[in-house]
């Protein structure tokens, strides 16, 4: 099975319970809140999200945002999203099922952002040049998610493309893409055990990047 449909299969199985998990709630709270911290949002940003999910981190950026995209390639993750905006009524957030890099919307954006869903991406310099490609030239990309790591994170669960990033080598393909004023931040460090009976920290890092 492709990563892409390995990843639909699971975040279906798994999107009724997503937020169940507090520690996952924490964590996409910390990772809203780097986020907030670093672009200051105007409230005037037409902005897109990819690998929404069920919203952990949508509904903590929508506040500052003009209009929002929220888009992802799981039905059953975005039904969860759906049920949320429509119970909040926030007309502001337009919901798109579809897969990056290959569904991005025919529509250019001021802010582009995600969190943890580029390791379940395979090409991430590509779509690094399609995000640029979908900004204003000033707009900002804040992308959050694993620092690199030894596989011990998702254990044998499929559709992992990457064992997390190196920022330098991410910097270099920030750099590639067409982004400059590239900062990272550690977002938050998540403890996990592990699938040997130990606990491991991962660090999560925000980068943040401007288009030329
Ligand atoms: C680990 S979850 C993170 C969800 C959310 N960002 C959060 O922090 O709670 C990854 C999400 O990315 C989505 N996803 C995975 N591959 C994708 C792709 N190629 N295009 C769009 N969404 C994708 C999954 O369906 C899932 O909802």
């Amino acid at each position: 099975m492709d990563t892409r449909h390995a990843n639909d299969e699971r975040f279906n199985a798994i999107a009724a319970e997503w937020d169940d998990d507090p520690y996952r709630v924490l964590m996409a709270q910390k990772v809203a809140r780097a986020m907030r911290a670093a672009l200051s949002p105007s409230g005037q940003e037409r902005a897109l999200e990819f690998g929404a999910g069920t919203g952990l981190i949508t509904l903590l950026m929508v506040p500052r945002l003009r209009r929002l995209t929220a888009m992802d390639s799981s039905t059953g993750m975005l039904a969860v999203l759906r049920q949320k905006c429509a119970r909040k009524g926030l007309a502001q957030v337009e919901i798109v099922e579809g897969s990056v890099p290959e569904q991005l919307p025919d529509a250019t954006f001021d802010l582009i952002y995600s969190s943890m869903t580029l390791h379940h991406i395979d090409d991430v310099p590509g779509l690094l040049r399609l995000l640029a490609a979908h900004l204003e030239v000033g707009g900002r990309v804040a992308l959050a998610d694993l620092d690199i790591e030894d596989g011990g994170f998702h254990g044998g669960v499929p559709g992992i493309a990457h064992h997390g990033f190196d920022r330098e080598v991410f910097a270099g393909w920030l750099r590639a893409a067409g982004f400059d004023e590239i900062q990272f931040s550690t977002a938050f460090t998540l403890r996990k055990a592990r699938d040997d009976g130990g606990n491991a920290d991962y660090p999560i890092f925000l980068a943040v990047a401007r288009k030329l």
